[in-house]
């Protein structure tokens, strides 16, 4: 069983973040969101990953690495466009082979581990190739996908299910959805894929959808088996599943300082100190994370806070945020449900005449006080 993580795309809903950055890497509980699916891999007990890569290859190469930190073996494969999900199989099929995998979605974070899921593919495909004598007829599934039940499934590919959860039918962000079971980025494919995805045309978007290889295997004779996610399941595309997720991962710190904190100083509940950062005269207020080398002066940390590294706030108030990294927040009064970049300035100054003065790039978004 190998690996492909999709980490190439635009991701322009969360513009201007992904203006500079990569999607894949908006840190989230001070992490980036694609190391949780790389971690998630390794424990699966995989090895060998590819990771498909567009306009962003340097950050995540350089983020990556070779993957021994994960104890993984990364392989890198450049796609000089983003043509669609399915296009990535065809730009992996020298490093696939015809072997199994998982393909999973550098934006997708899940609540739920991946090893079940993979073993129980690989149990039903072991068995269908040595069935036992007495079984039934055996089921060899080609592909296995993951549902998770929406109140917006518009937004993602939709599925329908027989009653024993075979797969039926599948479409792309359907204007009327069939059900409310959304596909969830994490997909088992054996070697049919690369029949269907070198089958399939380009959709109405121009893009070769993962959901119509699937749909052609199913049209094939193909078995696609369906798991439904119980945990929680983000698609990290706009801000608010942002949030949501940094929530969701702040819940499950454990509470460490390793930083200073001053005795005047308040840390209740689980909050995360990072090394080489300082706390002085001010409350934090757990879940949060302060990281390596910020400094926290005069200032409210709330919960479901996760403040990056090399930070400055002062005088200010911050909570459920994600403040990404060496920015400054300084007399900023109090802010909330806010996304900041990297080396960011928010402050308020003594001068005169007093007014909102900005320097603000394209797509921002500002709620004014
Ligand atoms: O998140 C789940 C949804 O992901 C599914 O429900 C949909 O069926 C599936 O099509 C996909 O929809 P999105 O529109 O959200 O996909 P997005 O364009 O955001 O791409 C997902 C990831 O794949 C992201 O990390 C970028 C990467 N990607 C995307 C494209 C189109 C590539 O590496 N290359 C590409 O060509």
């Amino acid at each position: 069983m190998k690996a492909l993580v999709l980490s190439g795309g635009a991701g322009t809903r969360l513009r201007p973040i992904t203006h500079t950055r990569a999607k894949q890497l908006v840190p989230v509980a001070n992490k980036p969101v694609l190391f949780y699916g790389l971690e998630a891999i390794a424990s699966a007990g995989i090895k060998q990953v590819g990771i498909i890569v567009g306009d962003t290859a340097a950050e995540i190469q350089a983020a990556v690495g070779d993957g021994s930190g994960f104890g993984l073996e990364v392989t890198y494969m450049r796609q000089e466009a983003p043509l669609g999900l399915a296009h990535c199989v065809l730009v992996a099929r020298d490093f696939l082979g015809d072997d199994d995998f998982v393909m999973y979605l550098g934006d997708n974070l899940l609540q739920q581990d991946l090893a079940d899921f993979v073993a129980r593919f690989e149990a039903q495909r072991a068995r269908a190739i040595a069935p036992r004598l007495g079984e039934e007829g055996p089921i060899v599934p080609s592909a296995q996908i993951l549902l998770k039940r929406v109140d917006d499934p518009q937004r993602f590919g939709v599925a329908e299910l027989d009653t024993t959860g075979r797969v039926t039918h599948l479409v792309e962000k359907p204007t009327v959805p069939p059900s409310d079971l959304a596909l969830v980025g994490v997909y088992l494919f054996d070697a049919r894929i690369h029949d269907a995805v070198a089958a399939i045309e380009p959709s109405a978007r121009g893009e070769l959808e993962i959901t119509d290889a699937i749909q052609w295997l199913i049209d094939e004779g193909e078995v696609v088996l369906s798991e439904i996610l119980e945990g929680w399941w983000i698609d990290m595309g706009k801000l608010t599943p942002l949030l949501e997720a940094n929530r969701l991962l702040l819940e499950g710190i454990e509470r460490r300082v390793d930083g200073d904190v001053d005795s005047e100083s308040q840390l209740h509940g689980r909050v995360v100190v990072e090394a080489g950062a300082r706390v002085v005269r001010s409350h934090i207020r757990g879940p949060a994370v302060i990281g390596v080398g910020t400094e926290v002066v005069d200032s409210y940390v709330g919960p479901f806070s996760a403040i990056g590294p090399g930070c400055l706030i002062q005088h200010s108030e911050i909570e459920h945020s994600v403040v990404m990294g060496t920015s400054r927040v300084v007399n900023a009064g109090r802010i909330e449900d806010s996304l900041l970049g990297y080396d960011v300035e928010v402050t308020r100054s003594a001068r005169r005449p007093r007014a909102t003065r900005l320097m603000v790039g394209d797509h921002c978004m500002l709620d004014l006080l």
